[in-house]
C-alpha cells in the first residue's frame, strides 16, 4: 500500500494528529522506536481507516508515496536535528519534511537552508490546541517553502479546526514564519494566563469567593465578550474534584509554574528588535518568581504580607471583568505588534489578517476578540498596533476606569497583580503624546555626550551641562 502521510514521534500529539488525518480519509503511517506507541496508534484508529505503526524509519520511507510528506512531532532542539540526520540518507529530492513542534525559529531557519541545499523541502509549522486539538482539529501555522505548501495544503486543511466551515490554517510567511507565529501565539498565551491568575486571586482571597462561585463568574464571562478557550477551561478547573482528598484539585496544586521556553523566546526576540511587549515579559517573570517557592516562603515569614481580604463592593466583579477584558486585548495587541515588526525585521512577510483568522479556532488563544481583530486588519492590514484602530479605542476606553480601580485596589491590598499593573502602565505610556523621556535624554547627554533631539528644530544637539 502507498501511504499519504508519515509521522515521526508517536507521543499523544503525534498519534492524535495522525488519527485525525486518517479520519479524514488519508492513509497514514507512524514511526516510533517504542513498540508500545506504534501499537497504541494502531489500536486507537477508527475502524475502516488506514493506520499503520512501524518501528524503523526505513519501513516508513518505503511505504510512502512520492513526494514523501513526513511530519515530526518530537521535543524541540537536538531531537529535531537527529531526526533530520536519520532521514537524510533515506529521502530523495522533492520530499517534504515538516517540523510540527515548538522549535526556535532560528533553528528552523538554519534547517531550511541546510535542507534547501539538498533539495529537500522543510516546513516549520506551529500546531496549537493541545492533545484534544490535535485529535479533533488544531490551529495550524505553517510557513516557509512556498513550493511545498500547496502539496500538503489539502491535508492540513482537512485536519485543521474549522470556523464557519473555513479551516484554521494558512501559509503564514517565509522561512521560519510559521514557528515565529507559533512562538508569539505562546507569548500571548502566557500573558492571558498570568492575568487570569491575578483575577482569580482577587476573587478568591479578596472577595472570598468559593470555587463554585468562581466557576460561575468565569462561565458567565465566557458567555459574553470574554468568550475564549482560556476563560472556558478556567471555569471548568474550579469544578474539578481531587480524587485523593475531598478538596477541589485547584487548591491542591503547588504554586510553582513550569515552562518550556516559548514565552521566554518571545520576550527575548522582542528585546532583540526593540518591540515593547511588557505583558508577555511580565508573565515570564511571574513564572520565574513562582518557581522561587522556597525563597518566597522564607520571605513571607520575614515580611508578613498584609491580609489580602477586602470587603466586596457590588460592582467589583464587573470591574475585574473589564480589567480582564482590557488585559486580554492588550496581550494580543503587544503580540501582534511584535509579529508585525518582526515580519519586517526578519523579512518574513507574515500576512497579519491570516494570522488572526487562523487563531480563531483550534488554538489555545482562540477567542471572540479575534473576530474583532480580523476586521481591524480588514480595514488596514499594515496597522502597526491594533490600539491605533478607532473601534479598538472605543472598546478599551469605556472600560479603562475599571482597570484603574482594580489596579489601585490590588496595590493597596498587597496583591502581586503585576500583569494588570503592567497592562495599565503600558496603556498610559503608549497613549502619551509626551513622556518624561526628555529628562532621560538630558541625562544621557550630560554624562555621555550621547546627544538629544529638540522639540523645536531638527538635528542632533549636545550641551556642556552645568557650565
Ligand atoms: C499550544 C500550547 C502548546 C504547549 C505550550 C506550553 O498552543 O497547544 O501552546 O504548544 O502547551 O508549549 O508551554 P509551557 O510549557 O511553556 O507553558
Amino acid at each position: 500500500p502507498q501511504f499519504n502521510f508519515g509521522m515521526i514521534g508517536l507521543g499523544v500529539m503525534g498519534r492524535n494528529f495522525l488519527l485525525n488525518m486518517a479520519d479524514n480519509k488519508f492513509k497514514v503511517i507512524g514511526f516510533d522506536k517504542d513498540s508500545q506507541k506504534t501499537s497504541a496508534l494502531e489500536s486507537s484508529a477508527t475502524p475502516g481507516t488506514t493506520v499503520k505503526g512501524v518501528g524503523t524509519l526505513k519501513e516508513m520511507i518505503d511505504l510512502l508515496e512520492i513526494p514523501r510528506k513526513i511530519m515530526m512531532l518530537v521535543p524541540a532542539g537536538k531531537p529535531v536535528d537527529d531526526v533530520i540526520e536519520d532521514l537524510l540518507p533515506l529521502v530523495q529530492p522533492g520530499d517534504i519534511i515538516i517540523d510540527g513542534g515548538n522549535s526556535h525559529y532560528t533553528d528552523t531557519l538554519r534547517r531550511v537552508k541546510y535542507l534547501e541545499d539538498k533539495k529537500i523541502h522543510f516546513i516549520g509549522m506551529g500546531v496549537s490546541g493541545g492533545e484534544q486539538g490535535a485529535r479533533t482539529g488544531p490551529s495550524i501555522m505553517p510557513g516557509g517553502d512556498p513550493v511545498a505548501y500547496p502539496v500538503v495544503k489539502p491535508m492540513l486543511e482537512a485536519v485543521a479546526a474549522k470556523v464557519n466551515g473555513v479551516p484554521c490554517v494558512a501559509h503564514l510567511g517565509r522561512d521560519a514564519a510559521g514557528h515565529y507565529v507559533k512562538m508569539v501565539h505562546n507569548g500571548i498565551e502566557y500573558s492571558i494566563m498570568q492575568l487570569t491568575t491575578e483575577i482569580y486571586e482577587m476573587l478568591h482571597k479578596g472577595l472570598g469567593l468559593t470555587n463554585d462561585e468562581m466557576h460561575k463568574v468565569f462561565a458567565d464571562w465566557n458567555a459574553g465578550d470574554l468568550q475564549s478557550f482560556l476563560i472556558e477551561i478556567t471555569a471548568d478547573i474550579f469544578l474539578q474534584k481531587d480524587d485523593k482528598t475531598n478538596n477541589r484539585l485547584v487548591d491542591m496544586i503547588l504554586d510553582k509554574a513550569g515552562a518550556k521556553g516559548t514565552g521566554k523566546w518571545t520576550s527575548q526576540d522582542a528585546m532583540e528588535i526593540g518591540v515593547p511587549i511588557p505583558s508577555i515579559d511580565m508573565a515570564v517573570t511571574m513564572r520565574n518568581i513562582s518557581a522561587l517557592k522556597e525563597e518566597r516562603v522564607q520571605a513571607s515569614a520575614l515580611y508578613k504580607p498584609s491580609e489580602k481580604a477586602f470587603p466586596e463592593k457590588e460592582d467589583f466583579i464587573k470591574q475585574l471583568h473589564d480589567a480582564m477584558f482590557i488585559g486580554m486585548l492588550i496581550s494580543y495587541a503587544q503580540g501582534l505588534e511584535l509579529l508585525t515588526k518582526a515580519s519586517n525585521e526578519w523579512k518574513m512577510e507574515i500576512p497579519m489578517k491570516e494570522v488572526v483568522r487562523v487563531w480563531r479556532g483550534g488554538c489555545i488563544i482562540r477567542s471572540s476578540l479575534l473576530e474583532v481583530f480580523t476586521s481591524v486588519y480588514g480595514r488596514n492590514e499594515k496597522i502597526s498596533n491594533i490600539l491605533l484602530d478607532k473601534e479598538i479605542a472605543n472598546l478599551l476606553t469605556g472600560k479603562l476606569a475599571n482597570l484603574r480601580n482594580v489596579v489601585s485596589k490590588a496595590a493597596l491590598n498587597g496583591y502581586a497583580a503585576s500583569g494588570l499593573m503592567t497592562v495599565l502602565s503600558y496603556i498610559d505610556a503608549y497613549t502619551s503624546d509626551r513622556l518624561p523621556t526628555n529628562l532621560l535624554q538630558a541625562q544621557r547627554d550630560y554624562f555621555g555626550a550621547h546627544t538629544y533631539e529638540r522639540v523645536d528644530e531638527p538635528g542632533k544637539f549636545h550641551t556642556e551641562w552645568g557650565k
